[in-house]
């Protein structure tokens, strides 16, 4: 009999016990050993669930009971999470968590510590829900030097966007609707500001080329200032706005990562991703791109991959799982190297003064719209150099400026 605890009991810790509940019997044939639910940890009180029993309110009775093998981190957070699966993995017990947080913040020293130990330590709903993402980037894909990695992947923003687009929907409203389903953190500010996101991208970006890469390293913005306006133009421009999360190789061993929103092109893929959904792009030296795609929030999409984790760890509880990276280093992230090109969105009170320098210091551009109505012009400049694009804007005769990055 293999033993396993839960942590916490909110939206996915919910799905992971209904999950080990009705499905005790076919988990334990599809492993060939029976594996229980034992307890539940959580300061709430659950009455009349058919697992009621389970709850505990204190850590310890987990943390001493040898007869726990799998711990199941799905509190959220910072604290108590990490001291809580640091005691499990140093006591030799695997943990298993959809805490993209603690995987981004503390992924090396948990990982270096559940292989001091002999234990697993894995996080495969940390990043796209549902999606199959870690498992394939450190197994499947292994023989490519991966080139680039980059996807939706915040279910939350990714829904709020769609209402936007398809049902005009005003923002409060989506994410309101967003929080109602289950998809949003329990601050929906790291949602929407990209924190979530760009905790992902470090995960995949840490696995992918090999060094933990950490949030604070990683240049965030969110989607808090993206209007219907630039829904409409982003529309005219044959694109739609996401919250892309990407990290590349660049020269000399150093890598790009960055979290924005984004203007896809309709006729990329990625650009119908919708609703909950994420998606990542892998680009591999050999495989070229791959995408995966499915359910990136939500309570049983989550838990599906969180209890996927626990069988794993269930039938190697004697094998090491290779999930690791090296420790972090300075000035390992740098802007890109490559081209880029930008939406922008200028404004000013004196519109032919605006028009006046917008034609010459980007003369030719065919992607412009000219709004007299608003003395407002949006366009989509050219490739260029980041620097040499931002000092061509800064030219521009306007009150006001935002660029959003055109990326597909
Ligand atoms: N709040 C997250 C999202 C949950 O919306 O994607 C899944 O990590």
């Amino acid at each position: 009999m293999i033993n396993v605890a839960l942590l916490g009991h909110g939206v996915v810790g919910s799905g992971v016990a209904e999950i080990m509940t009705k499905s005790k019997e076919s988990l334990s044939q599809k492993i060939k050993q029976d594996i229980e639910l034992k307890y539940i940890l959580d300061l709430r009180s659950f009455d009349n669930l058919p697992y009621s029993n389970k709850f505990i309110k204190d850590f310890n009775i987990i943390l001493n009971d040898d007869s726990v093998k799998i711990v199941v981190e799905v509190i959220g957070g910072l604290h108590p999470s990490f001291d809580f699966v640091k005691a499990c993995l140093e006591k030799g017990k695997s943990v298993v968590t959809s805490n993209k947080e603690l995987v981004a913040e503390k992924g090396y020293e948990l990982i270096k510590i559940a292989n001091e130990n002999n234990a697993n330590f894995l996080f495969e709903a940390s990043v796209g829900g549902a999606i199959p993402i870690i498992r394939p980037l450190t197994q499947c894909l292994l023989a490519n030097e991966i080139e680039e990695v980059y996807g939706i992947l915040n279910g939350t923003t990714n829904y709020i966007l769609n209402k936007m687009i398809v049902d005009k929907m005003d923002f409060d409203s989506a994410l309101k609707l967003a929080q109602e389903n289950g998809y949003a953190e329990r601050n929906p500010a790291s949602d929407i500001e990209g924190t979530d996101a760009c905790r992902k991208i470090c995960i995949l970006a840490s696995l992918a080329f090999g060094k933990h890469v950490y949030p604070a390293q990683v240049k965030t913005k969110g989607i808090t200032d993206i209007t219907l306006d630039d829904i409409a133009y982003a529309d005219k421009f044959n694109s739609v706005i996401k919250l892309i999360a990407r990290a590349k190789r660049e020269p000399g061993g150093k890598i790009s990562a960055e979290v924005s929103p984004a203007l896809i092109d309709k006729s990329a893929i990625i650009s119908n991703v919708d609703g909950v959904f994420n998606a990542v792009v892998v680009k591999g030296d050999s495989c070229d791109d791959i995408m995966f795609y499915g359910r990136g929030a939500g309570k049983m999409p989550t838990a599906s991959a969180v209890v996927a984790d626990v069988l794993d760890c269930a039938k190697h509880l004697d094998a090491r799982k290779y999930l690791s990276w090296d420790d972090a280093e300075d000035n390992y992230i740098i802007e890109t190297t490559k081209p880029v090109r930008f939406y922008v969105l200028a404004k000013a009170k004196d519109y032919e003064a605006l028009k006046q320098s917008f034609e010459s210091e980007f003369k030719g551009i065919s992607s412009c719209v000219y709004n007299t109505d608003k003395n407002e012009i949006a366009f989509i400049t050219d490739f260029g150099k980041a620097d040499e694009l931002n000092s061509k804007l800064s030219r521009l005769k306007c009150d006001s400026l935002k660029t959003i990055y055109k990326m597909i």
